[in-house]
C-alpha cells in the first residue's frame, strides 16, 4: 500500500496510478452525466461559459441561469458586443461577479486577437481573463478532446483520498504533488469524458461528507479508505472565525419605485446596482436629507439581512425612507449611476442576491 505524504510531493508516482483511468471510466458509462445542457452541442464556447459558471455554482442552480445566458449571448460575438450591464444582469443572483465581468473582458479578447473564437491553444485560453490553468485544460478536453490534467475542487479531493495525500490542498507544495498526480492519471485516449468522469466522481460519490466509497469503482486502491483517514482528507484548512461586517443601506421609496445606485467597480459587487451604503445609521440619515426626507424623520429600520462571503460575513441593515415625488427632485444633471427602480416594471440591471431580495420583499404588500 501507498504510504500518505506529509506534506510534500510523492518522489515517485504511486503504482496504482494507472489503475485509476480505465476504473473510472467504466463506471461513467453506466454512472456519470450526459445529459448536462453543456454536454449537448459541446463548442469551446459553449463549455467555457458553463466551466466559468460551475467554478462556484451548483450544477442544478447553474442550468436556468446558463439556458437564458446562451440564449442571449449564443456566440463570443453576441457576449463581446453586450453592454457589461446585461451580462451582469444575466448573472444577478450567482454571486462571484468578477466571473461575468472577466467572461465579458475574455469575449472582447477573443474578437480582438482570436478572430472571435475561442482560442483552442491551452496558452492563448490560458492567457485570458478568468481561465486559470485547471479551466483552461477542462474546457479543451471536454470541447475538443485535447489532453490536459485538471485540478478543481472535486478532483483535488478525490486525489488527496485515492493517493493518501496530507496536507492542506492549497499550500504550494501540495498543490505541485496533486497536480503532478492529476498529470499521472489523465489518459492519453477519452480526454473528455476522463475529465467529466472525474468531476461526477467528486460531485456524485466522493463527496466532502459521507462519501459512497461502497459504490466506488476506486475503492480497491483508496488510500484514504484503506487507513480509515476518508473523512480527514483532504486536510482542512485551519479555522478561521469569519469577520462580520456591518453596513446599513439607504431605502428610499417613492411609490413602486425605490433609488439605486451603481456600486464602484472594484469590490464586492462590483458594477451591480444597490442602495447606497453607509457605515452607520447616521451617515444614511444625512444622506437622506439630499433627497428631500424631512430632518425629523427616522425612517424605519427593516429586518437586518446577512449574507456570507469568503472571507466576511456583510450584516446588512435596511433603513426605510418614504419620498414624496416633488421633494425628491429630479436626478442632478448628466447623473449617471443612479436610478428609480420600479420592481413593477423592472429594467434590466445587475442586481446582487440581497438587493433582489430586499426588493421584492418591498414590492410584497405588508
Ligand atoms: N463542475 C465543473 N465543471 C463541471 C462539468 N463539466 N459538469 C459538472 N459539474 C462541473
Amino acid at each position: 500500500m501507498p504510504r500518505s505524504t506529509q506534506n510534500r510531493a510523492p518522489s515517485a508516482v504511486p503504482e496504482s496510478a494507472p489503475r485509476f483511468a480505465p476504473a473510472l471510466l467504466a463506471w461513467w458509462r453506466r454512472h456519470g452525466r450526459h445529459d448536462l445542457p453543456w454536454q449537448h452541442d459541446r463548442t469551446p464556447y459553449r463549455v467555457w461559459v458553463s466551466e466559468i459558471m460551475l467554478q462556484q455554482t451548483q450544477v442544478a442552480t447553474a442550468i436556468p441561469y446558463y439556458a437564458r445566458f446562451m440564449a442571449r449571448f449564443p456566440s463570443v460575438q453576441s457576449l463581446a458586443a453586450a453592454s457589461i450591464d446585461e451580462v451582469l444582469h444575466h448573472w444577478s443572483g450567482l454571486g462571484y461577479y468578477a466571473r461575468a465581468r472577466n467572461l465579458h473582458a475574455a469575449a472582447a479578447a477573443m474578437v480582438r486577437e482570436h478572430g472571435g473564437r475561442v482560442p483552442e491553444s491551452f496558452d492563448a485560453l490560458h492567457a485570458l481573463p478568468g481561465i486559470g490553468r485547471s479551466t483552461a485544460g477542462a474546457i479543451l478536453a471536454l470541447s475538443l478532446g485535447q489532453r490536459h490534467p485538471i485540478l478543481d475542487g472535486n478532483v483535488r479531493r478525490v486525489l488527496a483520498r485515492w493517493f493518501g495525500v496530507d496536507g492542506v490542498p492549497t499550500a504550494k507544495a501540495v498543490v505541485d504533488a496533486l497536480w503532478a498526480l492529476s498529470e499521472a492519471v489523465t489518459p492519453g485516449a477519452q480526454a473528455a469524458a476522463f475529465t467529466q468522469a472525474i468531476m461526477d466522481l467528486g460531485a456524485t460519490l466522493c463527496t466532502p461528507r459521507e462519501p459512497r466509497c461502497a459504490d466506488c469503482p476506486l475503492a480497491a486502491d483508496c488510500v484514504a479508505l484503506a487507513t480509515e483517514r476518508t473523512d480527514v482528507l483532504p486536510t482542512p484548512r485551519p479555522g478561521r472565525a469569519r469577520p462580520r461586517r456591518e453596513v446599513v443601506w439607504l431605502v428610499l421609496r417613492d411609490g413602486d419605485e425605490v433609488r439605486l445606485e451603481q456600486r464602484p467597480a472594484r469590490g464586492i459587487w462590483g458594477g451591480l446596482w444597490g442602495f447606497p451604503e453607509f457605515q452607520a445609521l447616521g451617515e444614511a440619515r444625512d444622506a437622506a436629507r439630499a433627497h428631500g426626507v424631512p430632518a425629523r424623520a427616522r425612517g424605519r429600520r427593516l429586518e437586518p439581512v446577512t449574507h456570507e462571503f469568503t472571507h466576511f460575513t456583510l450584516v446588512i441593515t435596511p433603513l426605510l425612507h418614504d419620498v414624496a415625488r416633488e421633494a425628491r427632485g429630479p436626478a442632478p444633471a448628466g447623473a449617471q449611476g443612479e436610478t428609480w427602480y420600479n420592481s413593477r416594471r423592472p429594467a434590466k440591471l445587475g442586481l446582487a442576491a440581497p438587493v433582489a431580495a430586499l426588493l421584492a420583499s418591498l414590492a410584497r404588500p405588508a
